[in-house]
């Protein structure tokens, strides 16, 4: 069979890293998650001292770090120069400073290159999930589905995953202040593709999520 390729996105806590992990496992993909990509290239800046307000400077790093993402949907890797970055990419640090690094074009250039190289060297196909897949770096996917849900679902799942005492509003301002930077941008800013299906996650399971993107896989093939 032909590889499928199937571009997953979304704002950030409509569930798009739960249903693309799910959805790799359920047909036997490879999984990307392009957000890791974007954190870990930003966990090097500021671990390296670069100011990451300052465009030029960040331009001008772009190229150092080499980032590899281990693609299996049962336990995706990250590593920067060979440093196991999953949970410092995590850090809300990392997370309130992504949006001005990934917002540099010298840093989208490079990363989706990447990206593009993985999912041409998944064999049986892949799940990529990220901000900008169907519109910029797979525009010929066989499937782009765009993830939504609304803010305070969003705020309250975000809140679940990092734990009990989180402050569900302030996850809620932190969201909204990340994705305004992110559709804002000048280069591939998060937007729904035309030729996306969009699936409105506020009311839904993650499983009744999962099914409905598998079923519209399988009815592409
Ligand atoms: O998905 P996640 O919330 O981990 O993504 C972190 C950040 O990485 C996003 O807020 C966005 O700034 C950036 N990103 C992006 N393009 C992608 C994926 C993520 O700009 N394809």
């Amino acid at each position: 069979a032909q590889p499928v390729i199937v571009a997953i996105d979304g704002p950030a806590g409509t569930g798009k890293s739960s249903t693309s992990k799910a959805v790799a496992t359920q047909l036997g993909l490879s999984y990307l998650d392009t957000g890791a990509q974007y954190r870990a290239i930003t966990w090097w800046m500021v671990t390296n001292g670069i100011d990451v307000e300052d465009p030029h400077a960040v331009a001008a790093a772009a190229g150092k770090p080499e980032i590899v993402s281990g693609t299996d949907p049962a336990g995706p890797t990250i590593t920067v120069d060979g440093v196991d970055v999953a949970g410092p990419i995590r850090t809300q640090e990392v997370t309130s400073k992504v949006s001005l690094v990934s917002a540099v074009p010298e840093v989208r250039a490079r990363i989706t290159e990447l990206q593009r190289s993985v999912a041409a060297g998944a064999e049986r196909g892949i799940v990529v999930e990220g901000r900008d897949i169907g519109t910029t770096v797979l525009p010929d996917a066989d499937l782009k589905v765009f993830l939504t849900a609304s803010p305070e679902a969003r705020a309250a799942r975000r809140s679940g995953e990092l734990g009990r005492g989180t402050d569900v509003r302030a996850t809620q301002e932190a969201l909204v202040a990340r994705d305004r930077i992110d559709s804002s941008r000048k280069t591939s800013p998060l937007a729904k593709a035309d030729d996306a299906v969009e699936v409105d996650t506020t009311e839904l399971t993650l499983d009744q999520v999962v099914e409905c993107v598998v079923t519209l896989v399988e009815e592409k093939r």
